[in-house]
């Protein structure tokens, strides 16, 4: 288990803006950053940031927690893989309590870090090579006359990998490493002799970074032209390194797409570094692939605006057209700008100058419309069968765009470029779409999913914890001023219980919304802040005022169907302390039964024994905590 004090370090130091930053695009709202919620699709932002109190909550949805709640839920980690991940970004050690619980360690984790490990020893190690004599005189002098400054060098943390069949193998024996995970990370290769030899050998080296900033693989370039091997060499997929979800330069570009609020997409390592190098900073490339739907989800945390770069050919970007496809069908707003016959941004760069370069972008940039138009009219001139051809295409990328005031701003855009009827386009796109069975109805139930969302579940509709939740917000509003212990309130005490177990989160969206604002204020005021009914009553938020008169009006009976067994608490106002008690008991034996259920599904779908046999580990402690509360409910309750 890792200790109390580690998880806390890494809890004070998670920036709840930081953490969440990497991941959706925020923008300034008053004392909170607003931004788009990841766990629900919507077009209206409404999932907000708190960096005072450290929390986010999202509106439209009702998600909401701290740092770590948040990387539980966005990446599907369980508190301990979350509070690891958080100390990594945050470079915090975490201790360890007991030895045991270190074959908890889950396996795979450890071989993702090991992974790491050595990914990262390349990485300084190619860097390092850099600065030899022999990577002066050839990696260095290479990047040199391609232009590259050191800035570019280091923040790109560009390296050399020498001519020797063992330079690495010999460095990573050196430092004592196990070859093995430098094999698995497709650095080394492994002989039948049992002996190792480098992957990357007399090249310059590109480190390919994730969202945080780790090496995740490598890219390695030849020198000088040699058809015998590739002229990029990529590390293998791995464990760390899913091609289709990483796109090159993500990490150095992320802030500038943000604040930009706009994406250059390119090609290949130099279009990024070069462009970068230009001041043109938010700019990141598929490394030579066609675009994948992971790669746009990336792009869309971040920003909704993409503008494609083509190198200029015009059979290759022909080729490459079910890119902008994906970007819009993934509702991204979609530009491009072309480059001269035999050029690439890259190239182009070069020979404008950065400042001609930035000009260009401004102004050759293109709706994809007329882009998509222009490429696939040249040279069909009047022939109406080719025409045809060109408005079918054109229509059915419209008909990707789940905007429904987009596709009619476009189809008008379609219909004067070639020349006819409006009315006509837009019947032709709504066939398009229905032949779509399942992305119309997607688009549908996101519509109506959007409708729904303006209006907050109505309190009125409870179901197992959402009953118990009612009830603890009940108590909250009833008798949260009054004294729990000699020296703490109600308030207290139920505040110390939500925070103790991250499973314990509100889900109903109003309650929260009431936990919270006592949370916010008891935590930014202390000292003079009371809790009082009034509080609530007279809340600025209606949802809470309506909530509120709701509690302090009616006298609620807590119903047989939360307490099984068919026991009755007494509701009088004075019994809160013992009901508080029961109720968090119950409130917990419905999260760990919901955890169970989870975690049996899980291991319903394992796809290997590894994570078969960690679900069973995780099942079993489960049932540990499920009994243990069993049994003090039975004292509590019959008491
Ligand atoms: P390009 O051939 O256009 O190279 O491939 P480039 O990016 O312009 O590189 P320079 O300027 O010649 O150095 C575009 C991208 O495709 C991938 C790389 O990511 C490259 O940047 N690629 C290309 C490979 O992975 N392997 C290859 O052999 C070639
Ligand atoms: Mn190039």
């Amino acid at each position: 288990m890792i200790s109390r004090q580690s998880i806390d370090a890494v809890i004070n130091a998670a920036a709840i803006e930081e953490v969440v930053g990497d991941y959706i695009a925020l923008k300034k709202r008053g004392a909170n950053l607003l931004g788009r919620c990841p766990f629900h699709d919507e077009k209206t932002p409404s999932f907000t940031v708190s960096p005072a109190k450290g929390i986010y909550k999202c509106f439209g949805c009702g998600k909401a927690g701290n740092s770590v709640s948040f990387l539980m839920e966005h990446d599907n980690l369980n508190f301990a893989d979350a509070i690891r991940k958080l100390a990594a970004k945050y470079n915090i050690t975490l201790e360890e309590d007991t030895i045991i619980n270190r074959e908890e360690y889950n396996e795979a984790q450890q071989k993702r870090e090991n992974l790491l490990i050595a990914l990262l020893f390349a990485r300084d190690f190619f860097r390092e090579q850099l600065k030899s004599e022999e990577g002066r005189i050839v990696g260095d002098s290479y990047f040199r006359e391609r232009g590259f400054t050191q800035q570019t060098i280091d923040e790109f943390e560009l390296g050399y990998s020498p001519q020797g069949w063992e330079s690495l193998v010999n460095a990573a024996k050196a430092n004592r490493f196990n070859l093995d995970y430098f094999a698995d990370a497709g650095l080394v290769k492994k002989k039948e002799d049992g002996s190792y030899f480098d992957m990357f050998r007399h090249r310059v080296i590109f480190p390919i970074h994730d969202l945080t900033g780790k090496v995740i693989a490598f890219g390695g370039r030849q020198l000088e032209k040699d058809e015998r091997s590739p002229k990029y060499l990529n590390s293998p997929e791995t464990d760390v390194y899913h091609k289709s979800q990483v796109l090159y330069g993500i990490f150095q570009a992320k802030k500038h797409i943000k604040a930009l609020n706009n994406c250059y997409l390119v090609e290949g390592y130099t279009d990024v570094t070069t462009l970068h190098q230009g001041d043109v900073k938010n700019v990141v490339a598929s490394s030579g692939t066609s675009l994948t739907e992971g790669q746009i989800r990336l792009i869309k945390r971040f920003t909704d605006n993409v503008t494609v770069l083509y190198d200029g050919d015009a059979a290759g970007i022909k080729a490459s057209l079910r890119g902008i496809d994906l970007l819009l069908e993934q509702g991204l707003n979609v530009r491009t700008v072309s480059f001269p016959e035999g050029e690439d941004p890259d190239s182009y760069c070069k020979k404008l100058g950065a400042a001609a370069f930035r000009e260009y972008l401004q102004s050759a940039n293109k709706d994809f419309i007329l882009f998509k138009t222009d490429l696939l009219m040249e040279g069909v001139a009047n022939d109406p069968i080719k025409k045809t051809e060109v408005v079918k295409s054109l229509l059915t990328s419209i008909s990707l765009i789940p905007d429904a005031l987009k596709r009619a701003a476009y189809a008008r855009e379609c219909s004067k470029l070639m020349d006819m009827d409006e009315k006509l386009l837009l019947v032709e796109i709504a066939k398009l779409r229905k032949s779509k069975g399942s992305i119309e109805q997607q688009v549908i139930s996101t519509e109506i999913r959007d409708m729904l969302q303006t209006e907050l579940p109505k309190p009125e509709t409870y179901s197992g914890g959402d009953l118990q939740e009612l009830h603890l917000v009940r108590l909250l509003i009833q008798s949260g001023h009054k004294k729990f212990t000699e020296d703490t309130t109600v308030a207290d005490f139920i505040f110390k219980e939500l925070q103790e177990d991250e499973a314990l989160r509100i889900v109903n969206p109003v309650y929260q919304k009431v936990i919270e604002e006592v949370a916010g204020n008891i935590l930014s005021t202390p000292e003079d802040f009371t809790l009082s009914e009034q509080f609530f009553i007279n809340h600025e938020d209606g949802d809470i005022r309506r909530l509120a008169a709701d509690f302090l009006t009616e006298r609620y009976e807590l119903s047989p169907a939360w307490l099984e067994g068919g026991i009755v608490l007494k509701t009088e106002r004075e019994n809160y302390v013992h009901d508080l008690q029961s109720l968090f008991l119950f409130l917990k034996k419905t999260k760990v039964e919901q955890l169970i259920k989870a975690n049996l599904e899980e291991f319903g779908n394992a796809a290997d024994e590894h994570q078969k046999e960690s679900c069973m580990q995780y099942h079993m402690q489960l049932i540990g905590v499920r009994n243990a509360i069993a049994e003090l409910l039975g004292t509590v309750v019959s008491s």
